[in-house]
């Protein structure tokens, strides 16, 4: 099916929030039957432009053409009015409708003035059926979204955003929740698309999807453009090298000498399950030890195994004993502690108090009834180590700042001064000065000697603090990065699956 040319060309788009420039140099092209790949670091402007480019964020300033023309779509529905359609990085179904009423909400098959339904069950199929075999048979237009796993909801963003006709389709991200059949299946679709003439930008963290797919990339770089290079004339190196270019390396401080000679505290061979595979690890006491990749790429699970809060099969032993836990109370037992990534879910008792939640895994020391004051002493001293900014001990942990809550969430588990300490992206949301303070923790725990697994989705951290890193993907380790080999290039390539 032949799709009517197009040609967009988006010059010096800039968009700030408030203080934070999210964009500051926009630029990119694209005509029909090409795919342009647009890549950068985690917060470096890609969605932002994509979604300049929809209507959906208002640019400050910037030259936006279709065909020549200059235009400004005030909403994704004027966009998808001049043939640009999109797939979000953030899922936008509803939940309680079915397939096809959520792909065709806005534009539903009308006869006679009211919906035919028919129709649009009859057009969802056909849609459906370009992923048959990739996708469960069960899968129908009746289908509630709300029972459907996280691939098949993405399948569906696609198809809504194909049935809108477009002559520019922007994939952001699409591919991260999919397995490699369905990849696979996307590719071969957006290979058709290209041919009948259709646009494609296309956002990705991999670097075998890139040079799979695209024609040509635009590296974006803390907001800005900072080159175009046609794929066949180019290489990952250079690409990766585009992405981090003038970025700082890290004065590492040197691992310590006793780390050679320390025991070993925690050994894992061939940890597999729950999405992780063969993973296998060894980490000292006074090491630290850090796990990069792309998001979701297994970190978080792997953490949780260790605690015990997921059950995988493999061999697992601390100090040389097994240690494959089936209740994080058996791992708290054994000395090993760790801080989730995401306070209010997993870490705190928002309405609670500090000293409660700081008490909360050790009160059984405390004995019944509970000693208080001693409870209150320790709180204090934890609270002072970590200089802790708030009203009291007794104030709601949701009175404090994000940074303030996440020192609560490392409190309470200091406070049992674990020998194993695992943390799960632990800085997120956290404010520079509370994030130098935690460094600086993170620096004197270690000096204790306690053996510490850190996932982290800020490079920097990993760059700057760890003593190895691990970089996964797909729930495997791709690659071990240390000393000289521990730098920027490295880790961004391994975390892209470039060679490095
Ligand atoms: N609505 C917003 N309010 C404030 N800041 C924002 C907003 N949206 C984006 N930003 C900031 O703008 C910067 C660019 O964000 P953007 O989402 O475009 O990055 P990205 O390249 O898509 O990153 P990722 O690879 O993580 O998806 C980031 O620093 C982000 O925190
Ligand atoms: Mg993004």
């Amino acid at each position: 099916m032949k799709i009517a040319p197009i040609e967009l060309t988006v010059q010096r788009a800039v968009k700030r929030y408030g203080g934070v420039v999210a964009l500051s140099n926009g630029n990119l092209d694209v005509r029909s039957g090409e795919v342009l790949a647009l890549l950068g670091a985690n917060g470096s402007g890609k969605s932002t432009l994509a979604k300049i480019i929809t209507g959906v964020v208002a640019p400050n300033e910037g030259d936006l053409r279709v065909d020549g023309q200059a235009v400004r779509f005030s909403s994704p529905h004027a966009a998808r009015k001049a043939g640009i359609s999109a797939v979000y990085q953030e899922l936008s179904l509803v939940p309680d409708l079915t397939v096809a009423e959520n792909i065709w909400l806005t534009h539903e098959p009308l006869r006679a003035g009211t919906l035919d339904r028919r129709e649009m069950q009859r057009r969802t199929a056909d849609l459906l059926a370009l992923f048959s075999g990739a996708m469960r048979d069960s899968l129908s237009p009746e289908t509630s979204i709300h029972t459907l796993p996280p691939d098949e909801k993405q399948i569906v963003e696609i198809l809504k955003a194909l049935s809108f006709g477009p002559r520019l389709m922007i994939l952001d991200e699409a591919t991260a929740s999919l397995d490699s059949r369905q990849v696979d299946r996307l590719f071969n679709l957006v290979g058709q698309w290209k041919r009948d003439g259709m646009a494609i930008v296309f956002v990705s963290h991999r670097m075998e999807e890139i040079f799979r797919l695209a024609d040509k990339a635009t590296v974006l770089r803390n907001g800005e453009s900072v080159g175009t290079r046609a794929i066949a004339e180019t290489t990952e190196r250079e690409l990766v090298g585009l992405m981090i270019e003038g970025m700082h390396e890290f004065e590492r401080r040197p691992p310590s000498a006793a780390l050679a000679s320390a025991p070993v505290r925690l050994k894992v061979e061939h940890v597999t399950g729950h999405g992780l595979h063969e993973v296998s690890l060894e980490l000292c006491d006074g090491e630290l030890l850090g796990i990069g990749g792309l998001q979701g790429q297994g970190q978080s699970e792997l953490l949780l195994a260790l605690f015990g809060a997921l059950r995988v099969s493999g061999h697992v032993t601390i100090s040389g004993e097994e240690a494959r836990f089936k209740h994080p109370k058996d791992a708290m037992q054994k000395g090993v502690a760790l801080v989730p990534g995401d306070r209010a879910s997993e870490g705190l008792l928002m309405i609670r108090s500090i000293l409660e939640n700081l008490q909360l895994p050790s009160w059984r020391e405390y004995g019944v009834p509970i000693r208080m004051k001693k409870a209150e002493r320790d709180g204090a001293q934890v609270a002072e180590e970590l200089r802790m900014v708030m009203a009291s001990l007794d104030a709601p942990v949701n009175s404090l700042s994000g940074g303030n809550a996440q020192k609560v969430v490392l409190g309470k588990w200091l406070l049992r001064s674990p020998h194993l300490l695992l943390l799960n992206d632990p800085t997120k949301g956290v404010d520079v000065g509370a994030k130098s303070e935690f460094y600086e923790l993170l620096n004197q725990l270690r000096d204790r000697g306690t053996a510490i697994l850190f996932y982290s989705s800020d490079d920097d951290e990993l760059l700057g603090l760890c003593d190895r890193v691990l970089v996964m993907h797909d729930g495997a380790v791709r690659a071990e990065l240390a000393g000289d080999g521990l730098n920027r290039t490295a880790l961004v390539a391994a975390s892209m699956g470039a060679a490095g």
